[in-house]
């Protein structure tokens, strides 16, 4: 799958864990940095991110911060984007079965690297349910949008 992921310097080491295992396990990474611990403002990162993945260049988007709230406040300012903010794997695959989110935002200072892996597994491998009252309510969310 091709996959973009973003982070702010809050979330650094857990982009760079996120990205080695999403690489190992045959996934095409597009990194939009940041690239170190040196402060930065999330929206810069977590936009580019999340244009990628409204203009089809990526798949699905994994947005980091200290919290997540940034970056998922950011990435569903996009068009197109539903962003799903989780901490944990419940979230992760219900998330994906109902809302068919194509961005997952998790926070560095709020979850562990190996829960914040296990989630990016679970909603990885999910699918959309394609169900009829699920896919009404994205519309819904879709409707509101062009507004
Ligand atoms: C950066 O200090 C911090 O505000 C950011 O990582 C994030 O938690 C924002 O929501």
């Amino acid at each position: 799958m091709k996959i973009g992921i973003a982070c702010d310097h809050g979330a650094y080491e857990a982009k760079e864990a996120i990205k080695e295992m999403l690489i190992e396990e045959g996934h095409e990474v597009k990194d939009f940095g940041t690239y170190s611990t040196a402060s930065c403002d999330y929206p810069d990162f977590a936009y580019a991110c999340a244009k990628s993945v409204s203009e089809k260049e990526n798949e699905r988007g994994i947005v980091i911060c200290g919290t997540g709230i940034g970056v998922s406040i950011t990435a569903n300012k996009v068009k197109g984007i539903r962003c799903a903010l989780c901490s944990e794997t419940t979230s992760a695959r219900l998330t994906r079965e109902h809302n068919d989110s194509n961005v997952l935002a998790m926070g560095q200072r709020t979850c562990g690297i190996e829960i914040m892996k296990d989630i990016v597994h679970t909603w990885i491998n999910t699918p959309y349910s394609q169900d009829e009252r699920h896919q009404r309510r994205i519309d819904k969310i879709t409707e509101i949008e062009q507004k």
